[in-house]
């Protein structure tokens, strides 16, 4: 739609405000019932849809442009915008192409990735981030925010492993809730993605995944349902992949019997940009919304609309518009499924607001530049510091020298449809200069270049002898082959020469710390046993910078942990192992089952580099007391775990005490332990609090593909409750009395 368009449509909307609430309105004006906020949303959604052509029916689910779906003036609906992504409000495009719009009021506040987000471990985080792109979302104008995106990370070269919550269910549907709750407290849906078994870019449009119903419904399932169920998602984006054969955005049974039957969802399924291939799979297997199809004709493609007549409007070539109507005229396709996905349709747009007057919302406030620079903060892991080489105590430093391209690079415009247009972005050396600029001697050399340069080692290396302590800023970029969209990477090395520019930097300078910015776990060995301090910084959005040199000067105490495993070599990671990944004629089997991530290195007793939930402190945390408290009601949980976390060191400081499940006789093969529970705890030197973690039944449960549903099973079971998934400081037993199998 072009600018025009989009004025014209303004007075009629304008006009329907006034009917709707100026003046008194008249017998014959009464007001209809879907504009009526105090009716119940179903006889809203029925009332509109009772009102509405076959022509506007099929407008709403389809696109009308890149991001857009159609208005329709005469009942006051206006156009629908969409908007990725996960971490920040992206750059408008478009209308009708990928180049971008050209606008000047879409800079908004680019958070840290979220892979970032789930190293906070911290819920109330979540929430704090979720407000700041629900209310971004709004000043910009979007009715549905495409995301959080929460595939599990199978493999930890996928490309958009930055853009997921890391490699455990429960913490990343714990994650997931509470994002898109505070995206929607604002009357805007989020859109959970992608469903389902979407873990790897490499042939991301046609891969075929098959796995067993027992590790779909434990690994890669959970977080859609916690997202839909518990976080209330009004929206759900299909994957481009196949599974069992067919494409997910099309596929029968992951949206229409387990997502709108099993789990009762009621709004709407969305295709991914492109992600739709057949008109009459579409209309029955559950797609409510077709966006991002590919208009033109192909050369040589005469499939589908895609062929059809050229002088039809591009978007009226999509598999939902020109032969859906065709279907509904001869009758292949009965009004009725039309009918449902426009009510799924409505009802997201009556539930967010969409006609009842909504907030404004705000951009870059100082308020989203704080959330943003507190979430960097609290993601940030210290994944080594020996000798308390960190913190750096900035007033007795005389110099330092500045390493590396990341500490330059501006990493919040990369990502493909994750890129955002932040409104500023501080760079790591930005920080570092604003934190000790004025008292410190900071110089500052590439070391490395991703396209190459010469003697960048050499110069690194004499900077770091001259200087009193060396920072070394490398990692990954947000770009293709590396944490992006459209490729996963090739290997876990750190490219450009890095792994040579710290061993020569280190033995330049033993006082060397190590700072990563990246999405996903990079290799260290070769150098990670001769440099004293490692720190893992994401890419850390608007305020990445800031948080950074908060971190490095202690004026920040670290607690972030890893969302994911740190693998020393790629073959010790489970997909690679089993030779499964990225799979063979098209079909990827994930023969590794449940055992992804850490519950593979637990099981194959494989040491990782560093493990699940590792992240260092500046403080000491001790665990201690640890009781049971078995639960009196029996419809409540079970039992309740307590116990005491001490500060015993000298500063400030928060603690994840991890949860971990085992149990001992399970009739179905169980990982050797499970994440159940977390709580982030913060405290002041010497201070004790007590963690308490109530457990439902479904904690105890496990996926049983015979019986179709959840089963805890009378038996005993051990509680391991850690500082990480390898550093347990508690265990305890317990036995469950009965067993219960729910669905
Ligand atoms: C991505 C989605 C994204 C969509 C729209 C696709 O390529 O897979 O995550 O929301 O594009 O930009």
């Amino acid at each position: 739609m072009t600018k025009v368009q989009i004025a014209a449509l303004a007075p009629v909307l304008l006009g329907f405000g006034a009917l709707s609430s100026a003046r008194p309105l008249s017998a014959a004006e009464a007001r209809p019932v879907y504009l009526d906020p105090s009716a119940p949303l179903e006889t809203r959604v029925d009332d509109l849809l009772g009102r509405m052509t076959q022509e506007e029916k099929l407008s709403l689910v389809h696109a009308d442009s890149k991001f857009t779906t159609a208005a329709i003036p005469r009942l006051g609906i206006p156009r629908r915008w969409m908007s990725d992504g996960p971490h920040g409000v992206r750059e408008d495009v478009g209308p009708d192409t990928w180049n971008v719009a050209g606008h000047t009021d879409d800079f908004s506040t680019c958070m840290p990735v979220l892979i970032g987000l789930a190293a906070t471990w911290n819920t109330e985080s979540a929430s704090a981030y979720g407000n700041v792109i629900g209310e971004e979302a709004r000043k910009r104008g979007k009715d549905i925010m495409l995301g959080p995106g929460v595939n599990i990370q199978r493999t930890p070269l996928g490309g958009r492993t930055s853009e997921f919550l890391g490699e455990d269910p429960f913490l990343a549907s714990r994650m997931a809730v509470n994002y898109i709750r505070a995206v929607q407290s604002h009357g805007v849906a989020s859109c959970v993605k992608h469903f389902a078994a979407n873990n790897q870019e490499t042939q991301r449009g046609s891969i075929d995944v098959e796995m067993d119903e027992r590790t779909l419904r434990e690994i890669y399932l959970p977080v859609f349902r916690a997202a839909v169920q518990e976080g209330g998602a009004w929206a759900v984006m299909g994957a481009y992949n196949k599974l069992r054969g067919q494409f997910c955005c099309e596929n029968d049974y992951l949206i229409n019997r387990v997502l709108k039957g099993e789990w009762g969802f009621q709004g709407l399924v969305m295709s991914d940009w492109g992600g739709t291939h057949d008109t009459r799979e579409a209309v029955f297997n559950g797609l409510d919304l077709e966006m991002g199809t590919d208009p033109l004709p192909r050369a040589g493609a005469q499939r589908g609309p895609l062929a059809a007549d050229a002088s039809q409007s591009v978007y009226d070539r999509y598999f939902l518009a020109g032969p859906y109507r065709d279907g509904l005229k001869t009758g292949e396709f009965p009004l009725a499924t039309l009918d449902e996905k426009v009510r799924r349709n409505l009802r997201v747009m009556i539930a967010t607001h969409v006609f009842d007057g909504r907030e404004a919302g705000s951009l870059n406030t100082a308020a989203h530049q704080e959330a943003a620079r507190h979430v960097a903060e609290e993601g940030i892991v210290l994944l080594k510091n020996d000798g308390h080489a960190l913190p750096l105590t900035a007033d007795r430093l005389g110099s330092i020298a500045v390493i590396g391209e990341n500490a330059v690079r501006l990493q919040a415009h990369g990502g493909d449809s994750a890129k955002i247009k932040a409104l500023y972005e501080v760079s790591p050396l930005e920080g570092i200069l604003r934190r000790v600029g004025a008292t410190a001697n900071i110089t500052y050399s590439p070391g490395y270049r991703k396209n190459g340069g010469a003697d960048l080692i050499d110069k690194a290396v004499a900077a770091a002898k001259a200087a009193d302590v060396a920072i070394v800023i490398g990692g990954l970029i947000h770009e293709r082959p590396f944490d992006c969209e459209g490729a996963d990477r090739k290997d876990l090395s750190l490219p450009w020469g890095q792994a040579e520019l710290i061993r020569r930097v280190v033995a330049a300078n033993s006082r060397t710390i190590v700072v990563i910015v990246s999405g996903s776990p990079v290799e260290m060995g070769g150098w990670l046993d001769r440099v004293p301090a490692v720190v893992q910084a994401w890419y850390g959005g608007t305020e990445g910078g800031n948080a950074l040199a908060g971190i490095l000067f202690g004026d920040v105490n670290p607690s972030g942990k890893l969302p994911c495993t740190y693998p020393k070599i790629i073959e010790d990671t489970p997909a690679t192992a089993v030779g499964e990944y990225p799979g063979r004629n098209g079909t990827v089997h994930y023969a590794e089952g449940l055992l992804v991530g850490y519950r593979w290195f637990d099981a194959k007793q494989i040491e990782p580099l560093f493990p699940f939930g590792h992240g260092l402190s500046y403080t000491k945390f001790d665990y201690s007391g640890l009781r049971l408290v078995a639960g009196s009601d029996p419809n409540g949980p079970p039992v309740t775990v307590e116990f005491e976390i001490t500060n015993t060191g000298d500063r400030a400081g928060a603690e994840v005490a991890q949860l971990y499940l085992h149990q001992e006789k399970p009739s179905l093969p169980r990982p050797p332990k499970e994440l159940r529970g977390f709580r982030k705890v913060t405290l002041n030197p010497g201070e004790r609090k007590t963690v308490s973690i109530a457990l439902d039944r479904h904690a105890f449960a496990f996926y049983d593909p015979a019986r179709a549903g959840w089963v805890a099973e009378a038996d005993d079971f051990t509680f391991q409750i850690g500082s990480s998934s390898r550093d347990i400081r508690l265990q305890g037993a317990f036995r469950l009395g009965e067993t219960t199998v729910e669905r």
